[in-house]
């Protein structure tokens, strides 16, 4: 075999590798479809290296192992667009959009392209909050990527474009000989939130938002770090191509590009008229939180690009195109203070006071820090500017500070070591990020909002008794706890001011009617510690009267289904602490008497009144699972063995309560035996 045969073999194996390596990254990274398994992918890509490495000349750069590898740059070089990266006019309102139709409709009509009643069409796209990112594509590979820059010179980011494992370094069919493909880099929200827990956990930069994340990865210096990070790229556009373009419109070019292996902005509509226009950004503004990443507005294109040539440009944007925006949702202003709010248990929450802001469709003037942990993770302090943040219906956020704007002299913020509503101590246990005011119910804040909190709808549904009056109530000292709104007559509550007699009376009447509720309400009234709605009729139905669940030991408590040790020992201490057993009095005396409940009778259970000692691992329980099953079924679980257990179940390597069981005559089960007894 000659050299020449053997060499030209070589290169066709290696021309086989890329094609088909290159195949399943469009099926994995594009479609979301891969068909091998990672095994197989990892075979190809293994025999590849192999023949590269026994063959150094086969290396190319459009080799799939060429994606990473390059080493760090000193600085990025600079592009010159081969024809000018161009911005898009905006609009934020129908107005708008109706104007831009009508310009180009009149435009479009005077040169004969549309009928007298005809409708202009549209292509009607996302528009991406990323940044844009020109390719060259030469003989199908990728040979250079650039950053907008000016619009006319942007940087040289070719290294860290090729890591992108959904981009093509080959194109697939019949591609031009010089393609240049124009899109935007993204980062998925959830991907941006778990770059940004890992970038924690190693203590380096957080990033503000996924468009700052996508930025900050596309512009380092080091393509491996770039490698690590994981970008998107939609194709929307192209700048030059070399020969005669095969289609005439705007949506089959995209098509086209989709064709050749890029991955195109998805979910793009071709509509008609400004009535089309206006529909697709409704839509659009309807599911844009459900998308995976974020949009910050849709794009309008002319169709036909016959058409898009007549209309033409003015200065820097196109006439053919329009950018319809959605409310900003991130905007920035200045951080005034830092106060803290007290909730119903104490946690003390840090609230940002702002400079007000119209963002996400509202003025916001407060938004939640969240804890101290956050605020330091974020670093924020009074005096910065920083990026508040409020999407869809969900509450504003500060999501971080604008560095570069820092003025001098602000300091780290600190918890308070008072509560500023009380004076009591802040505490922060170790092993929590939240800080709590140890003030309990003598802190006003804790008990207007656990008033709040009995009174809501899913405890005693007080109708009437709202956030405002309740903070007359507390601050003019006329309830203390909640046993005193019983006691309040129509004439007090008439005497506060916007409080007519007629609502008087209609809150009375609701507060009697609240005398006697569900035994499950009144426990979640209570607001004890870990008892939600759930819990609270977990226990009402096990316990049948407030009388019974107080007088539980923790023993007891834990014998109730779903009722694990941080419930039975929240449940202890609050029925200890005297200042709550006074409450439940007042309460008795005010005639507040929960119903009775059908309590569920343990009677009939499989196990109702035998003791059970587990010893030893069961093959498939866990002891806990194990111990909720025999509960269920009315048993209880001790831990050592005495004649009168019932019985012993024991797996493998039990010990000493396995031999006293025998010692004794207890029977023994395993855990195919329990299972019988149970089911
Ligand atoms: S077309 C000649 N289409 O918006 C028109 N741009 O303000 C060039 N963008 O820098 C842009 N999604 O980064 C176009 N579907 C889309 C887009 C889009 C996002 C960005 C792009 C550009 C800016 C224009």
């Amino acid at each position: 075999m000659s050299t020449a045969v053997n060499k030209a073999s070589l290169e066709q194996q290696a021309q086989a590798l890329h094609v088909s390596i290159g195949h399943h990254d469009y099926l994995y990274y594009v479609l979301n479809d891969p068909q091998i398994s990672d095994a197989a992918y990892d075979k190809l890509m293994a025999e590849l290296l192999a023949l590269e490495q026994a063959y150094p000349e086969l290396v190319t750069a459009d080799s799939p192992t060429q994606r990473v590898g390059a080493k760090p740059l000193a600085a990025f070089g600079s592009v010159r667009h081969a024809v000018p990266m161009l911005s898009l006019g905006n609009a934020f309102d129908d107005t708008e959009v109706l104007a831009f139709d009508k310009r180009v409709t009149d435009t479009l009509h005077a040169a004969g392209m549309v009928g007298a009643a005809g409708q202009v069409q549209y292509q009607a796209e996302f528009k991406f909050d990323g940044l844009a990112i020109s390719l060259r594509y030469e003989n199908g590979s990728l040979v250079q990527a650039a950053t907008r820059g000016d619009g006319q010179t942007g940087e040289d980011v070719t290294s860290n474009i090729r890591t992108l494992r959904s981009l093509p370094l080959k194109l697939m069919g019949d591609y031009p000989d010089v393609l240049e493909v124009r899109g935007e880099v993204l980062m998925n929200r959830a991907d941006f939130l778990a770059l940004n827990q890992a970038q924690q956990a190693r203590g380096e930069k957080i990033f503000v938002n996924p468009r700052n994340a996508a930025a900050g990865s596309l512009r380092q210096l080091d393509p491996r770090i770039t490698a690590t990070r994981p970008l998107r790229f939609f194709a929307y556009g192209w700048g030059q191509i070399s020969g005669e373009l095969p289609y005439q419109q705007h949506s089959d070019v995209l098509d086209w590009l989709g064709r050749l292996g890029l991955p195109v902005s998805p979910l793009r509509r071709v509509v008609d008229g400004a009535q089309g226009l206006l529909s697709f950004y409704v839509d659009t503004g309807a599911e844009r939180t459900q998308l995976p990443f974020e949009i910050d507005g849709v794009v309008y294109k002319v169709n036909s690009l016959a058409a898009q040539e007549v209309l033409g440009f003015v200065a820097k944007a196109p006439r053919f195109a329009l950018a319809h925006k959605y409310p900003a949702q991130e905007e920035t202003t200045r951080l005034m203070g830092i106060e803290v709010q007290v909730g119903r248990t104490g946690a003390i929450t840090p609230v940002a006071r702002l400079q007000p802001v119209f963002v996400g469709g509202v003025t916001v003037t407060n938004a939640t820090l969240h804890n101290e942990d956050e605020i330091r993770r974020k670093d924020v302090r009074v005096g910065d500017t920083v990026i508040v943040r409020r999407a869809g219906d969900v509450i504003p956020e500060v999501v971080g500070p604008i560095l570069d704007l820092r003025p001098e002299g602000t300091e780290l913020y600190v918890t308070p070591t008072t509560c500023p509503e009380c004076g009591s101590a802040v505490e922060k246990p170790e092993d929590e990020a939240i800080s709590r005011c140890t003030g309990g119910l003598f802190c006003p804040a804790q008990r207007k909002q656990s008033l709040v909190h009995a009174a809501g709808r899913k405890a005693l549904d007080i109708e009437g008794l709202g956030e405002k009056l309740v903070d007359q109530l507390v601050d003019s000292d006329q309830v203390k706890s909640l046993a005193d709104l019983f006691t309040l007559s129509v004439e007090v509550l008439a005497s506060y001011p916007r409080m007519g007699r007629k609502s008087a009376e209609n809150l009375v009447a609701a507060l009697d009617k609240a005398r006697n509720p569900e035994l499950e309400r009144l426990l979640y009234a209570l607001g004890i510690r870990h008892v939600g709605e759930t819990t609270a009729r977990d226990l009402a139905k096990h316990f049948g009267s407030i009388e019974a669940l107080m007088a539980a030991d923790e023993e007891a408590l834990l014998s109730v289904n779903e009722v694990g040790p941080a419930v039975a020992s929240s449940l202890l201490r609050f029925f200890a602490e005297p200042h709550n057993l006074e409450v439940m009095q007042a309460l008795k005396r005010a005639g507040v008497q929960p119903q009775a409940v059908q309590q569920a009778s343990s009677d009939g259970l499989r196990l109702a009144g035998k003791t059970l000692v587990l010893t030893g691992t069961l093959p498939n329980w866990s002891r806990d699972e194990a111990t909720r099953h025999i509960l269920a079924a009315g048993g209880k679980v001790s831990g050592s063995v005495s004649k009168k257990t019932a019985y012993v179940v024991a797996g493998d390597e039990a010990g000493s309560k396995l031999v006293k069981a025998q010692q004794l005559g207890v029977p023994v089960l395993d855990e195919e035996g329990l299972k019988a007894i149970l089911l």
